[in-house]
């Protein structure tokens, strides 16, 4: 199997497991019978084998569009409206997409806004783009949010005054709600090409959705594969039988260690480009997990570069964290380090191995390390970082998130505490009728 889990350094002995064989079970049910909390929201379980064909086509088509006139696409969104797309393109992509030429990037550079409201980030992103062809994308579930609306409200000035409003409406996408919400009323009164997140699928699941793929189209990688990837892991981790299920298991590893005082996650991973698909998966776990006083602070560090900070912590600091390992067996390209007749730098003892046999070395010695620091890990190893085992990941932690909310009693599917500090942010604002 292209995805496997390996928990043999986690500390947890069989019977562990078998003991909470029953409580897996009933999750499953749960989820599948849609008789848990949240049950309304569950349209991602059946998603890579049931979504809208006709609306997956026009996305495909719409970033054919976008990559032939476009020089520049802008992403508008937050949360679970950008994570998705965004970690992604950086996992699959080149590490330097953006500073690539036109001709070696094969498609536009891609830009996030509307992830955060700092004045400066936004107006050299302007000042970035000056001169260039754009497009955008804004995406926004309830179509309210505030952070993308004042991006939305900026981009959308500029690409007028720059296009004038006709032309405007060929570089305009809008993903929202199919009926509700403020952008939905605005897309239809202007005209502009829309793509639907479904009624039952939440943020943080819906980056198979037009919600991150429509991105991910633009940026030139392969969507088929990656819908293949999902329905193959739909398949895999629908399997009831927590020996077969590497997905349940996990979920079952994780509650097991919670409940013995490991409160902290630490995904880690030794690619840097994997940075924002630990955002994505702290997202997912934290936002899914975290209410009623319970929860795993999902948190990530990058190997080796944190090994020389967060490094200390997790060796010698308080036994409340375990890990998590993304260990990529297979790097996208290698190189193997050269001969130094002088070996000034003493490193010729590694000459005619590759870097990539390095860094597996760092991940053997730190897992050792940390084991021996009494820090559970658990790893999840992935043959080659591309689109298919991309899909599958996706999918892998999108179902062990929901029973791991079951396993814990909470509802995985909605978020009271993010929608409170909207509220308030609406309110200290001034927004009518808040
Ligand atoms: O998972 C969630 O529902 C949230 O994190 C949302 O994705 C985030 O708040 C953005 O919301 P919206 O898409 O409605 O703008």
């Amino acid at each position: 199997r292209s995805i496997s889990l390996d928990y043999t350094h986690s500390f947890i002995e069989d019977y562990e497991l078998e003991n909470i064989k029953e409580y897996i079970n009933i999750a499953h049910n749960m989820l599948h019978n849609e008789k848990g909390p949240g049950s309304e929201y569950t349209g991602w379980v059946n998603y890579p084998k049931e979504f809208d064909i006709d609306e997956y086509e026009r996305v495909k088509l719409a970033s054919e569009k976008i990559r032939k006139n476009s020089e520049v696409f802008i992403v508008i969104g937050i949360g679970g409206s950008y994570l998705g797309a965004r970690a992604c393109i950086e996992a699959l992509n080149h590490n330097f997409y953006n500073m690539l030429t036109s001709e070696k990037r094969n498609g536009p550079e891609i830009y996030f806004v509307g992830n955060n409201v700092s004045s400066s980030y936004i107006l050299e992103l302007l000042e970035l783009i000056d001169g260039k062809d754009i497009s955008i994308n804004t995406i926004s579930k309830s179509g309210t949010t505030t952070e993308p609306a004042i991006a939305f409200r900026i981009f959308k000035e500029y690409i007028e005054e720059k296009y004038g409003k006709e032309e405007a409406k060929n570089r305009i996408y809008i993903t929202t709600d199919s009926k509700k919400g403020a952008l939905k009323e605005l897309a239809s009164k202007e005209g502009y090409e829309t793509f639907t997140v479904p009624d039952d699928i939440g943020g943080r699941y819906s980056i198979l959705t037009s919600v991150g793929l429509l991105p991910i189209a633009v940026s030139g990688l392969n969507i088929d594969e990656i819908m293949n990837g999902a329905k193959d892991g739909m398949e895999e981790y629908g399997v009831l039988d927590l020996d077969k299920n590497y997905s349940y298991q996990y979920a079952a590893i994780r509650n097991v260690l919670y409940r013995k005082g490991k409160e902290i996650e630490m995904l880690t991973s030794y690619e840097p480009s994997l940075f924002y698909l630990q955002e994505w998966w702290k997202q997912l776990f934290g936002e899914s997990e975290g209410k009623d006083l319970k929860g795993i602070y999902p948190s990530s560090a990058s190997f080796t570069t944190d090994l020389h900070s967060l490094g200390q912590l997790i060796q010698d600091g308080r036994r409340n964290i375990f890990e998590t390992v993304i260990n990529i067996e297979e790097p996208k390209v290698d190189m193997i380090l050269k001969e130094d007749k002088e070996n000034l730098d003493g490193l010729n003892f590694l000459s005619g191995k590759t870097i990539d046999f390095v860094n597996k070395k760092a991940f053997e010695g730190t897992l050792m390390a940390h084991t021996s620091g009494g820090v559970p890990n658990i790893i999840l190893n992935i043959e080659k970082m591309n689109e298919y085992n991309f899909g599958k990941l996706i999918y892998f932690f999108e179902k062990s998130c929901a029973i791991s909310g079951y396993l814990l009693g909470v509802n995985p599917f909605n978020q009271p505490g993010v929608e409170e500090y909207k509220k308030n942010m609406f309110r200290l604002l001034g927004k009518p009728g808040y």
